[in-house]
């Protein structure tokens, strides 16, 4: 018996625990593109196994958190939604609380939960993720709390059921984990040591999805750049890119992240070559200056960084530049940070997320001596204002031009309104003229608001893609 018919022995025999009593899940997930794509799966699981989803935690019989581990913001939100869970419980007896995901792979963190949160019911990390159905069969039969987790992946099984959140896009994995050992960064302690699928099973997955009427696929990794090494049959990321967006069904292809270290002149060819791949590149800066840029181990330097997108920009004019930065890694300067001012100011981000440096333990940054508080807030507004000044200016780039937009849904706040999103990922609404969530259509951009535009329907764009 393969591992995949294993699980699928798993969902059957819950099933046969779960069905026709109407009982509802509800997941809450943290963190990345990463975890919202795992959430799917155990999503999938639990509606093959007779689950139905509740429409609020309030609801639920049994209750999932898929934590993130990234900054310390993030394990303290859990903290907090944890609180609530137990009152939640309280109410509804037989309720099963369970927790996955970055968080669970850190040793402290299970111990505190072991101890402090004895209403837990079930605890997995991120490399057994597809063991789910085993293991809450197991605390369904048994009664009694589950614990497991791995220290490394074995098996990489992405063939299970998935419940995606939208009909029309999806995440695909290309490759887990991450060998960058960035110096502040804990991804690689939780998410493990990289590795690539096989660009076969990835182009099926993304031919399965067209078929099932998936319009825009994001190709999901935490370094794309450095896709296929490792694996028997060389592969690498332009060429895996350049295939699948050959893909029929699918109108749209985005990607990632990229590490700017690892981004090769073939990629940005084969993204100016190919219509359908997004006209939009994340490119993590992290810091202007090369000091700190070596400290963080990232083995690029502030020239080198502004060479790149010199080159993105001249190849693909019409891309969107986005980043993430840091702000108060340790021993960072008003002077290092004038030069991360000056890259965003040159490089011209249209968005930019903006953190301030959080210590994790076990990262060598955690070792060094950390800033103070009040020097680091100063430091992030000054850098924050110039992110908000340029992403300003340049917002309004694309006012007057008619631009392809995927339609996503209805607008929140005025049902007569659809949203949508171009290429360059900007979100427009429009007055909806019976267009449905997944068609592509021609809007005519009217009016910048700072982050999003407002504009009419030209015409379908007739993309059978
Ligand atoms: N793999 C991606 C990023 C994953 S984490 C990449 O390398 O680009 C997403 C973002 O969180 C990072 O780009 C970084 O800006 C931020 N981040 C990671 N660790 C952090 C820390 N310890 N403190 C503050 N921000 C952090
Ligand atoms: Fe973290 Fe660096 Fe890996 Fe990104 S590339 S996940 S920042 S270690
Ligand atoms: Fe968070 Fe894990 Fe993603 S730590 S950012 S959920 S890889």
């Amino acid at each position: 018996m393969t591992e995949l018919e294993r699980q699928k022995e798993y969902i059957r025999k819950a099933a046969g625990l779960v069905q026709g009593r109407g009982l509802r899940y509800f997941v809450v997930t943290f963190g990345c593109q990463m975890n919202e794509r795992d959430s799917e799966k155990i999503a999938g699981i639990l509606e093959e196994m007779g689950y139905l989803p509740a429409l609020q935690e309030s609801e639920a019989d049994l209750l999932l958190y898929n934590t993130c581990t990234v900054r310390e913001h993030a394990d303290k939100r859990l903290y907090g939604r944890l609180g609530v869970a137990k009152q939640i419980k309280q109410d509804r007896p037989g309720m099963l609380i369970a927790l996955c995901g970055c968080m669970m792979q850190e040793a402290e963190v299970r111990e505190k939960i072991r101890t402090s949160y004895p209403y837990v019911d079930l605890i997995f990390g991120t490399h057994n993720l597809y063991r789910f159905a085993e293991l809450l069969y197991e605390r369904l039969s048994e009664g009694r709390r589950v614990v497991e987790i791995w220290e490394e992946h074995r098996d990489l099984l992405e063939d299970l059921p998935k419940r995606r959140k939208y009909p029309f896009k999806s995440g695909v994995n290309i490759m887990v984990g991450c060998n960058n050992f960035c110096s502040y960064c804990i991804v690689p302690y939780v998410r493990g040591r990289e590795y690539s699928r096989d660009p076969k099973e990835i182009l099926k997955e993304v031919e399965a999805l067209a078929e099932d009427g998936v319009k825009e696929v994001m190709l999901l990794g935490q370094n794309v750049n450095s896709y296929g090494k490792g694996l028997d049959r060389p592969a690498d990321f332009s060429g895996l890119l350049s295939e699948a967006a050959q893909i029929p069904g699918i109108g749209r292809i985005r990607f990632m992240t990229s590490h700017p270290k690892d981004l090769s002149p073939d990629l940005i060819h084969v993204i100016r070559d190919h219509e359908k791949i997004a006209r939009h590149i994340h490119l993590p800066l992290q810091s202007g200056s090369s000091r700190i840029l070596s400290a963080m181990n990232r083995h690029y330097t502030k020239e080198a960084y502004l060479d790149l997108v010199a080159r993105i920009r001249e190849e693909i004019p019409e891309a969107a530049i986005t980043t993430d930065i840091i702000v108060g890694f340790p021993t960072e300067t008003e002077k290092d940070v004038d030069d991360t001012i000056d890259v965003i100011r040159k490089a011209g981000f249209d968005g930019a997320f903006t953190f301030q440096y959080s210590k994790r333990t076990g990262t060598p940054a955690a070792l060094m001596e950390q800033l103070p508080r009040e020097f680091v807030q100063e430091q992030f507004d000054r850098v924050l204002k110039c992110v908000q000044d340029t992403a300003k200016e340049r917002a309004g780039r694309f006012t007057g031009r008619i631009m392809e937009v995927l339609v996503e849904g209805v607008n929140e706040k005025d049902p007569a309104m659809l949203t949508g999103r171009i290429s360059q990922n900007h979100v427009v609404h429009f007055p909806g003229e019976g267009q449905k969530p997944g068609e592509f259509i021609e809007v005519s951009l009217d009016e910048c608001h700072g982050f999003y535009y407002t504009g009419h329907v030209v015409k379908p764009t007739g993309k059978s893609c």
